[in-house]
């Protein structure tokens, strides 16, 4: 099993303005952030960055963590720069080094918190420290970055802070199994046949997918595709949203990047076509055949709970925002000592 990654890049523009009195003031603007492979970790749907006035950006919306979040993972802080501004950033040598997530908050967070607590509903974390830092909900209203806490001395610029938070535990002490139940397509029969696919038991884990899919029509970025993800713990029908997504694309995007990079995964046991690095457009129509299917549980995170999982994906018309095809995969989620 793969150590887990999730690096969020934040970018800020940094200047320094004469208000007039003799004295340099430096102004720190949020620009743009990005999360990658942190679907396990964070929903940020609603989450954005908002012009305040003419100098700042302030970051406004709901953002979901999904995981508590304690000494098992490392958490670090690094700065690239790009002093003209054209996005080729260099790396700065000032870095906030790894350290456990708890350890990080307690020493560097913690100082700095009462920047945040008045725009956030973040927990205070107390002189002894807050571990773990519970999953929840956290709302932040109007929230900007106090410049007074960055040295004049720090170049202007375009900078790029980049966060790495590592699972340092997912080297294999629990695997996960995903097991099929069983699918629906709710509609989209003008878009895809699924009728000869089968649900079919491999082994006392697993379930596989055998049969065909036919694709209709040639799919192209008219379309986009996504899923989301309900739970129901106790297995008895009741599926609650869980607050992860595979965020829709136009479907040639989705494939030359969440799906390129797993592709191997499928080429596998089916007759997929293979997308290479410069894509594929549109996705061809036609008879693919899948052959004892399943779902590679390495690419599952381990932080997941257990249960039992539906997963929709959703085929829209971009220009409309038209729901054409959707439907669920049922599957049992749990996790085994190796
Ligand atoms: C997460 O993303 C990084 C860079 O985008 C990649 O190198 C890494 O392999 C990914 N990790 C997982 C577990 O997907
Ligand atoms: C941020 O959201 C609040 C309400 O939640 C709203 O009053 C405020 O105008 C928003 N700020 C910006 C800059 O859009
Ligand atoms: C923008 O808002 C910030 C925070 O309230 C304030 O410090 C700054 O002076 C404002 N700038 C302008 C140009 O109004
Ligand atoms: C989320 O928080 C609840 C309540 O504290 C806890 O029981 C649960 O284990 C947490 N979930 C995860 C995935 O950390
Ligand atoms: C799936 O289909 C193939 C032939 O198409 C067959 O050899 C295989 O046994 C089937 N798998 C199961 C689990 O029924
Ligand atoms: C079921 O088959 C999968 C894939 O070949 C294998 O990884 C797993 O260990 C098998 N499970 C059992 C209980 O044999
Ligand atoms: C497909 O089903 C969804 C959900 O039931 C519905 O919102 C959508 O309008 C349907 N689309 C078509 C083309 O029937």
């Amino acid at each position: 099993m793969r150590p887990i990654l999730l690096t969020a890049t934040c970018a800020l523009a940094l200047f320094l303005i004469d208000p007039g009195d003799g004295l340099l003031r430096v102004i720190l603007d949020f620009d743009r952030w990005e999360v990658n492979n942190g679907s396990a970790f964070f929903n940020m749907e609603k989450f954005r960055v908002r012009k305040f006035n003419r100098t700042i950006s302030v970051m406004n919306g709901t953002g979901v963590l999904l995981v508590d979040l304690d000494n098992r993972y490392s958490y670090g802080v690094h700065f690239a720069r790009s002093a003209q501004g054209n996005n080729q950033f260099n790396a700065y040598p000032m870095k906030l080094a790894a350290k456990p997530f708890c350890d990080f908050i307690n020493v560097y967070y913690r100082e700095y918190q009462h920047l945040f607590l008045k725009n956030t509903n973040l927990p205070f974390v107390p002189p002894e420290g807050l571990c773990p830092f519970p999953n929840g909900t956290y709302w932040a209203k109007d929230l900007h970055l106090d410049s007074s806490v960055i040295p004049v001395v720090v170049p202007e610029g375009l900078w790029r802070c980049t966060t790495d938070l590592v699972d340092t535990h997912s080297d294999g002490l629990m695997k996960v199994i995903i097991d099929f139940n069983h699918w629906d397509l709710i509609n989209g029969t003008d878009i895809l046949s699924m009728e000869s696919v089968r649900v079919r038991k491999y082994n006392r884990t697993m379930s596989v997918l055998n049969g065909t899919i036919t694709f209709l029509v040639d799919l192209d970025n008219t379309y986009e595709y996504g899923f989301n993800f309900a739970r129901s713990a106790q297995g008895n029908n009741q599926y609650h949203a869980y607050p992860m997504k595979i965020a829709s694309k136009p479907i040639c995007d989705f494939l030359a990047t969440y799906y390129r990079e797993f592709q191997e995964q499928f080429l596998k046991f089916s007759n997929l076509p293979h997308v290479p690095e410069e894509g594929l457009c549109p996705f061809p129509k036609g008879k693919y055949w899948v052959k004892d299917a399943y779902v590679d549980s390495s690419l599952i995170p381990i932080v997941i709970p257990e249960g039992y999982w539906k997963a929709s994906p959703e085929l829209r018309i971009v220009k409309t925002g038209e729901l054409v095809a959707t439907g669920s995969f049922y599957v049992k989620l749990t996790k085994e000592l190796v």
